[in-house]
């Protein structure tokens, strides 16, 4: 299905679909090593030219330490990490997904993958700038979201240990991550017994890891081979588990990818974006805590990510309006969209109403009059029918007011203790 197919958009509902995701974590994606072609997807090559082109003329990227100065290697990475947003990059990346990644991991259409990049250089002198061990579940991630490490150096001798990534199979992980929870361990003490558990990944350019959001991994140790370790890892999600993502919200760190290479090309002969923002109106900025997932979030710090995106963007700053507190119908915004003749800024699209007829009506009566809706989270705009399609699209992946939590909430025991607590003094306040 293409992106502009939202209405005809329908992920799988089955009850069943937890065995199934419980089936693949422990089988494709229980940190095992993949292959792929190198010659058709470069990335170590590609990640190569891009140093070089910021001056550094790296041959070997084991050997980086040697020609990049420590202090520029944090720029480099940063530098490397943007780049990966490049359109000739994502090309590549979205072409990988669909053509190795879907069919090896066993992942079914539509995906969605991570906007940035994670580029990481673990240099072998700075002993102190190691990754401890972790999982993605502790980082905020959701129980759904598979993960990829890619090393653009080879590490499958047994010397390079300390330079690749540690990390614990699937069930093992869960018991040691329960243990250190309820032990209350320190850093230290998840090091040393995670640690113990803990395998090298043996992999090289040509091949990488799948894993999830359970396993535990990481450096763990400092890199202590005289070698740089250079490589990249990113998420995946699927459509049908579109609400299990944690706090990584579909749209904002996920970005869907076309489905096909056709849809691809025809995506990418599309003129610029910004050329279409400038429509001579005005901008109000709209702040509002009346969907679940935009209700822990103080307007203060929506609105700083309003301004930042307002600065980005060079577009005007006019106004300012809060919706009404309550009032689910957000009346505040009808009134923005069906009332005034200015462009709307706003967080997120989950901060449009959940109830489907109201949403679609404020979307397109502001298609219609022709005024532009920024959402900042996402970084989509609504300038076009083809953009009401793809918001469409990501409402329905991240099914957004029939998702089994609120948008951008972990599944964990801890959030369920919250939401207990939460209860308990709601009911006494009645
Ligand atoms: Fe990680």
């Amino acid at each position: 299905m293409s992106v502009q197919e939202a209405t005809v958009f329908d992920p799988i509902q089955a009850n069943d679909i937890d065995a199934e995701l419980e089936r693949s974590l422990t089988n494709e994606w229980d940190a095992k090593i993949m292959t792929y072609p190198n010659e058709r997807f470069p990335f170590n090559e590609w990640i190569l030219n891009r140093v070089r082109m910021m001056g550094f003329p790296v041959e070997d990227l084991s050997y980086f330490h040697e020609v990049v100065p420590q202090a520029e290697t944090y720029r480099v990475t940063k530098q490397l990490c943007a780049d990966t947003n490049l359109p000739e990059f994502r090309r590549l990346l979205n072409g990988f997904v669909r053509q190795v990644v879907v069919p090896k991991g066993k992942l079914r259409q539509p995906v969605a993958v991570q906007r940035y990049m994670n580029v990481r250089i673990m240099l072998p002198s700075t002993p102190e700038l190691y990754f401890p061990l972790h999982t993605g579940l502790l980082y905020g991630h959701g129980i759904a979201s598979r993960s990829l490490w890619m090393p653009f150096v080879d590490v499958t001798a047994d010397e390079d240990k300390t330079r690749s990534m540690q990390i614990i199979p699937i069930k093992k992980s869960r018991e040691l991550t329960k243990y250190a929870i309820s032990n209350r361990l320190t850093m230290a003490g998840m090091t040393e017994v995670w640690g113990k558990h803990a395998h090298q990944i043996k992999a090289g350019p040509g091949s990488c890891c799948l894993f999830s959001q359970e396993h535990i991994h990481g450096s763990g140790m400092p890199n202590s081979t005289g070698k740089t370790r250079i490589s990249m890892d990113f998420r995946i999600a699927e459509g049908m588990y579109g609400d299990l993502l944690g706090r990584k919200m579909p749209a904002g760190y996920f970005h869907l990818i076309p489905d096909t290479e056709e849809e691809e090309e025809r995506l990418a002969k599309l003129p610029p974006r910004e050329l279409q923002y400038n429509n001579g109106k005005q901008h109000i900025f709209y702040v509002a805590n009346n969907t679940s997932a935009t209700f822990c979030i103080p307007v203060h710090l929506q609105r700083y990510m309003l301004v930042d995106y307002a600065e980005k963007k060079k577009i005007t700053r006019d106004y300012e309006l809060f919706d009404l507190e309550d009032m689910l119908h957000c009346p505040t915004l009808l009134h923005l969209v069906e009332d005034r003749n200015a462009n709307i800024v706003m967080y997120s699209i989950f901060a449009l109403p959940e109830v489907e007829a109201d949403r679609n009506h404020l979307l397109e009566t502001s298609l219609k009059r022709g005024n532009i809706i920024h959402f900042v989270n996402e970084d989509l705009q609504l300038v076009n029918a083809d953009d009401l399609a793809t918001i469409k699209h990501y409402l329905a992946f991240a099914k957004f007011g029939h998702s089994r939590l609120p948008i951008g909430l972990p599944l964990s025991e801890t959030t369920r203790d919250y939401f207990g607590k939460w209860n308990e003094t709601v009911q006494q306040y009645q």
